[in-house]
């Protein structure tokens, strides 16, 4: 392919890359805005394998293969649960992908020796190979900035992502790890790297400081993650995938491909927007989440005595549904696990039906990934309109008869907003306890991601159903 041709396709595919985040800001065109996405990349791919610029096709083919039947293989797998994880797990690929590009162009910056151009000599001649050769100089430093910078963001991901995947997955404690002088390690970790960078600069040739800064970054993405707390987590998985895109930028510019530095562009400040808007729903400070928990050094209080709990059955519960004129659902991870979105969706239109007004209200964090329970809640085909958001409801459950919690609990603790010094305080949260009754379903009296107990459980109105949640759903839709 040739290069007009192959610029002509990363043109292409960076529109349609673009047009694939615009669909992706709207369910209706959501769908849409996936297909852009595959389409674009399915072209970026061709016209990067087939370019004159590639050589060992029959490599690369057999690598995607092998990658591609793997890739299938984990994503028909997975769970939507399990969705968080598996983007944690390729954002560390990135990562390493980067750190590997930049060892990779180590050096390979090659100066091509002036030629003299014709009709010159004597004075002039020497005036213009000094000058060629300063701006080589330059193009070198700026090649070897890149290698730098892309090797330290791409390690930093790499770390980071593990712990993320770690944390989301049980496999890593979900508290904050809280080294003395964190923050002073993180600060010398910066400063040294830059140090190691000057030096780096100043004899291109020695590999070391590449070397000791690849290791103090890959500690430094480690610890920075480490040190971030449960309740945080959804915004340390958008905050890597911003930096994932950052190192795809970086790789890009080491590998002079602008599909890739686009891209990379897009990916990096999108996640930082998303990142943004989430710090501002959970009301926590964005630069102090990705300074590692930055100012965050409250501990956890909340294990002390709560009182008593009281306990109801599902026939209790459907009698009490019968009976009231306003119901709202506030589902949350326990409804994703238990896949109980198709029996509440029966029950919604059951009890709209006999005339109840049944609505639910969204947490912007509930589940485990961005507008989780959303897609749960359009797959069970209940009416968009029902569903609302935190802010849109929270001043109605005062005036509500009924509501049901399922499988939620960090998004309805109270203590987020009367405790301050529990690890969620100041998070907005659903105000379910001001409802006249409030049913928490649940398996167990235990905590929730944030691994906070739930003072919600032990109030006067509230009343547990305990077991699991599309069972205890189904037990109440006989019932009724
Ligand atoms: P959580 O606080 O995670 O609580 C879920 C509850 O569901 C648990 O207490 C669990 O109690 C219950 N549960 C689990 N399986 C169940 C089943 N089969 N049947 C019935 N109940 C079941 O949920 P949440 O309120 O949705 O809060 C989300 C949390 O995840 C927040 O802390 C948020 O910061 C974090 N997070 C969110 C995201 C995004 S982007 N949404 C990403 C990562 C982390 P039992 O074990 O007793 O049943």
């Amino acid at each position: 392919m040739s290069e007009g041709l192959v610029q002509a396709a990363y043109i292409i595919s960076a529109l349609l890359f673009i047009m694939s985040l615009a669909g992706l800001s709207k369910h209706e065109t959501a769908k849409a805005g996936c297909l852009y996405g595959i389409v674009g990349m399915a072209i970026a791919l061709v016209a990067t394998i087939f370019s004159h610029n590639t050589d060992g096709q029959g490599w690369i083919i057999v690598a995607m293969i092998i990658g591609a039947t793997i890739g299938i293989h984990r994503a028909l797998k997975v769970e939507m649960t399990e969705m968080p994880e598996l983007v944690a797990i390729l954002h560390s690929f990135v990562g390493l992908a980067a750190v590997l590009v930049g060892f990779n162009s180590f050096g390979l910056h090659d100066i091509t020796p002036f030629t003299a151009p014709d009709g010159i000599s004597g004075e002039m001649m020497n005036a213009a190979k000094a000058k060629y050769y300063a701006e080589q100089a330059v193009l070198t430093n700026i090649h070897n900035v890149e290698v730098f910078l892309g090797i330290f963001i791409g390690a930093v991901t790499f770390t980071g992502s593990i712990v993320a995947f770690g944390k989301l997955r049980g496999i890593i404690n979900s508290k904050a790890l809280m080294l003395p002088h964190r923050h002073k390690l993180n600060l010398t970790a910066v400063i040294v790297s830059l140090l190691l960078m000057v030096a780096f600069l100043n004899s291109p040739d020695n590999i070391f400081p590449v070397l000791l800064m690849t290791i103090i970054a890959l500690a430094f993405g480690w610890h920075l993650v480490a040190s971030i707390g449960g309740a945080d987590m959804p915004v340390v998985v958008s905050m890597l995938n911003s930096y994932s895109g950052w190192a795809a930028a970086a790789a890009g510019f080491m590998l002079s491909n602008d599909l890739l530095i686009v891209t990379g562009a897009l990916v990096g400040s999108s996640g930082a927007i998303l990142s943004y808007i989430m710090c501002k729903a959970m009301n926590r400070s964005f630069i102090s989440v990705i300074a590692g928990g930055f100012g965050n050094d409250v501990q956890i209080s909340s294990d002390e005595e709560q009182g008593e709990h009281r306990e109801t059955t599902a026939e209790e519960v459907a009698e009490m549904l019968k009976n009231a004129s306003s119901v709202i659902i506030t589902p949350g991870y326990g409804m994703a696990v238990a896949q109980a979105q198709y029996p509440v969706a029966e029950i919604t239109q059951k009890l709209r039906e006999r005339g109840v007004n049944v609505r639910f209200g969204i947490h912007p964090v509930a589940g485990r990934l961005p507008g989780h329970m959303n897609v749960l809640l359009a797959e069970a085909k209940v009416p968009y309109d029902v569903v609302l958001e935190m802010d849109e409801i929270n001043d109605d459950f005062a005036e509500t008869d009924v509501v049901l919690v399922i499988g939620a609990n960090d998004t309805v603790n109270p203590a987020a907003m009367d405790d301050p010094n529990s690890p969620i305080a100041g998070m907005p949260v659903l105000e379910v306890w001001k409802a006249a009754n409030v049913i928490v379903f649940k398996r167990s009296m235990a905590v929730g991601y944030a691994g906070v107990q739930n003072p919600l459980f032990f109030k006067d109105n509230t009343q547990m159903l305990f077991g699991d949640a599309k069972e205890r759903v189904e037990d109440i839709l006989k019932a009724l």
